[in-house]
């Protein structure tokens, strides 16, 4: 492996792609691909954060992305430590600042962040004295995952430029759609949103999308058909009439799919309603690229992880 390149971000964490600019971006899928080289060897360590305490800092179960920073930050030689708000002082009323400064006290160098509320992340980093990669934060961002999804749609395509990207499903709860059309769009892809009304968020003309409300036009020659879990735990009230419509109309199946290109590819971020927003023969099927994103979301927080431990002190 050659060395790593001299990379850059804006600040001391990572709290969202908004702010990073478009060199910014391919830098860091640049290096990520060669830590997928690395992850497909025997001998996948690397001495970067060697030293390093990693706390991953999860007030919101998951299980891929906090496993897949976990592996990432070991990789690459941290001392990684999992805490999860069930097992913690949270639970006993602690506020998130006071978490944050306990934490802080203990010299953590890197703290990887997961929080329902949006902003949450960004008002702890602001609090403590290490680098923060927000993991997801409420409805706001969920910025590694859409570099994820960015490295894995160059690596089957060859580019991000150009091609028509459909985001489609429960785009108003999600912080990957968020994170996705500011990234496909510095790196100059056509972004569609494609949902019912209710699951629009207001004002999301704004963004510079095209706004779709039904499948068949939102995905019509689509190159990437990116489909996102229906997030039933943030919806206070009725969105959809029911499960079983909204997959009738907007859960992707082979017929719908034929509206896309004959090549188009399909991607979720997981974790999957099969038979709510996807159908297992296309979940599983030749056009997903579902696993691969796995894959990739590990090699992309090493290069996270890496770029940001060069600007730790002591570096
Ligand atoms: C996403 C998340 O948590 O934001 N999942 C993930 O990180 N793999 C999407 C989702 O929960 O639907």
């Amino acid at each position: 492996m050659n060395p790593a390149p001299a990379l850059s971000l804006p600040g001391r964490d990572l709290i969202g792609i908004q702010g990073l600019s478009a060199p910014e971006i391919t830098g860091l899928l640049d290096l990520a691909e060669e830590f997928i080289e690395l992850n497909r060897q025997i001998e996948k360590k690397r001495t970067t954060l060697r030293g390093r305490t990693q706390i991953n800092l999860f007030f919101e179960a998951s299980t891929r992305t906090q496993s897949s920073f976990e592996i990432a930050g070991k990789r690459l030689g941290a001392d990684v430590m999992n805490m999860s708000v069930g097992s913690s002082s949270v639970k006993k009323g602690e506020t998130l600042i006071d978490t944050a400064i306990t934490l802080n006290a203990m010299h953590p160098d890197i703290l990887v962040v997961r929080h329902h509320a949006s902003g949450a992340v960004e008002l702890l980093a602001r609090k403590v004295d290490c680098c923060v990669v927000n993991a997801g934060d409420g409805a706001h961002e969920h910025p590694t995952q859409a570099l994820l999804d960015a490295l894995t749609i160059r690596r089957n395509k060859g580019r991000i430029g150009g091609l028509v990207v459909a985001i489609c499903g429960d785009v108003a709860h999600s912080r990957v759609a968020r994170s996705n059309i500011i990234l496909l769009q510095a790196l100059g892809a056509q972004v569609r949103v494609v949902a019912p009304s209710t699951l629009l968020p207001t004002g999301i003309e704004n963004f510079g999308v095209e706004v779709h409300r039904t499948m068949e036009d939102g995905i019509a020659s689509a190159d990437i058909v990116m489909m996102l879990r229906l997030q039933r735990e943030r919806m206070a009230g009725a969105y959809i009439p029911s499960v079983r419509e909204y997959f009738h109309y907007f859960g992707l199946d082979e017929a719908k799919l034929r509206y896309a290109k004959p090549d188009a590819l399909v991607m979720h971020p997981g974790p999957m309603n099969r038979g709510v927003e996807i159908d297992s023969s296309v979940a599983d099927g030749p056009q997903s690229l579902i696993r691969e994103q796995v894959e990739m979301g590990v090699a992309v927080r090493m290069a996270v992880l890496d770029t940001l431990a060069r600007k730790l002190p002591n570096a």
